[in-house]
């Protein structure tokens, strides 16, 4: 039996894109579920003057699942405040529909503010909620951001600054979506829950970590953002960093949230502050062009994109982490646009036999792959023989995926992160001394990049997978990228 949560939703950005797209999906798939139930309510603020009709009205479009009857019975919790987050008598008008909501619902004061806009606005709003105590103090008050969080580390710290005056740290909830996805969380448990497995997740055992987030869209509608951000700021300081933490974690005393977070910063607090000299062998940055056909358009010639932009669209490095339990053993990261599919994955390559046992036939090195996104699963390549009487080597492969029926099963990230952020599970959330980590690390590698910023793009074709240097990060010391695309 699932146990129904009370909990009042105050969402600023509340008619945007992401609120439609995502968020009120997400809840309704907890109301589907049992994890609302009655006594929640749902709050949209945005400057617009609309009615609390016309907002349910938008809700429902995006919906999809249940009966005409559970939707229609789920939007009537959705009411709508016009609200300009920097006028003082706004905060009034929207604490007392609060009050009214957390009184009709019986929600005993847990508030839930997200912040689905401008980052620049938070540190305005955070401190408009507890001047204008807006904060309940009855229940608890959790506030959930989105990224950018920052485009470096000094103005993430401002931004965090302008937050930590209003919630404590443990009332912050920040997302990464990566780490709302299935394959990311199953990760810990795949190394810890096989102890043959735990055994060898280490330096004597583990010659290379491949992450490879690929996309084949290009920009798309998001130019403006894209130009202040780059595949480095975008997908590398977030995501890949969440999935290295989650790869290089040690052990944990005990699975839970605090011993969790504990054992994640210790890899971020080890990850290297690259000289540009160690820049300029270890990262590699690409911009896309059109694609063969000429028919897809360069990155330089999208909309809102500057025609001599120098921004990155593909990052391809190594991190070594400081830890001595990964000493020498490089996490190859890779991302890009405009790539020929959408794939997320991880391999692990473990070391391979140089014992020269099976005389001239070398065995090639076992892989463990972590298939994330589109598909979903595991799968194992071993060396073994090949069938009948001869002694060649092959390799074995086995694999562990998804079904269809199962993969319906998987709860989107923004359900899953909603749901943890109401049960007040900081497990799968950033933290901000990763943060802080994280863009320390990328800014050594922007300011690198930035001495030399005349760089020759765009520098590989849409539809391939990236400049022939990230080939060449591996192939100099005689790997190669498990994944070719
Ligand atoms: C976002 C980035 O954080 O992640 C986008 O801003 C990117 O540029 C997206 O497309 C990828 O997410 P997913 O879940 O589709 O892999």
């Amino acid at each position: 039996m699932v146990k129904e949560n009370n909990t009042l939703f105050v969402i600023f950005g509340g008619s945007g894109d992401l609120a439609h797209r995502k968020l009120y999906p997400a809840l309704f798939q907890l109301y589907l579920k049992g994890s609302l139930n009655e006594h929640f309510a749902v709050i949209g603020t945005a400057r617009r003057p609309w009615s609390h009709e016309f907002f349910r009205a938008g809700v429902l479009e995006n919906l999809s699942d249940g009966t005409v009857e559970q939707r229609e019975t789920f939007v009537e919790h959705f009411y709508y405040q016009s609200h300009d987050v920097k006028d003082s008598a706004h905060y009034v008008a929207l604490k007392r529909l609060i009050d009214e909501l957390d009184a009709k619902y019986q929600i005993n004061g847990n508030r839930l503010f997200y912040m689905a806009m401008a980052p620049a606005l938070f540190g305005t709003i955070a401190d408009h909620l507890r001047s204008e105590r807006l904060l309940s103090t009855g229940g608890y008050n959790r506030l959930i951001i989105e990224k950018p969080f920052g485009h470096d580390y000094e103005s993430a710290l401002a931004l965090n600054n302008a937050i930590v005056g209003t919630f404590d740290q443990d009332q912050v909830f920040r997302i990464d979506h990566y780490l709302g996805k299935e394959m990311v969380q199953n990760i810990p448990f795949i190394r810890f829950a096989n102890p043959f497995l735990d055994a060898v997740w280490n330096r004597d055992y583990i010659d290379n970590i491949q992450i490879t987030l690929a996309e084949s869209l290009g920009v798309e509608e998001r130019g403006g953002y894209y130009e202040t951000a780059g595949a480095l700021r975008d997908m590398v300081q977030n995501h890949i960093m969440q999935i290295i933490a989650m790869l290089a974690f040690p052990r944990p005393t005990k699975y839970a949230d605090q011993e969790i977070n504990q054992a994640k910063s210790q890899v971020f607090a080890s990850l290297p502050v690259y000289t540009p000299a160690e820049v300029a062998t270890k990262f590699v940055r690409g911009q896309y062009g059109q694609d063969i056909a000429g028919k897809q358009v360069a990155y330089r010639d999208e909309d809102k994109i500057e025609p001599t932009s120098t921004v990155e669209t593909f990052v391809a490095g190594e991190v070594d982490l400081n830890l001595p339990q990964w000493q020498g053993v490089p996490f190859y990261v890779r991302t890009g646009k405009r790539l020929p599919t959408k794939k997320t994955r991880i391999d692990v390559v473990f070391k391979a036999d140089t014992s020269q046992l099976f005389a001239a036939q070398q065995p090639v090195n076992p892989v463990l792959t972590i298939q994330v996104e589109p598909e979903s699963g595991i799968e194992l390549t071993l060396n073994g023989k090949e069938i009948g009487t001869s002694s060649l080597i092959e390799p074995h492969q086995s694999q562990y995926l998804l079904n269809a029926d199962q993969q319906k099963q998987v709860p989107d990230a923004y359900e899953r992160l909603l749901l943890e952020a109401v049960l007040g599970k900081q497990g799968n959330f950033a933290q901000w001394e990763g943060m802080a980590g994280s863009w320390h690390f990328v800014d050594a590698i922007r300011s690198a990049w930035a001495q030399e910023p005349t760089v020759d793009f765009p520098n590989y074709q849409s539809g391939t997978m990236g400049p022939k240097a990230a080939d060449e990060l591996l192939t100099k010391t005689g790997r190669h990228w498990i994944y070719q695309g």
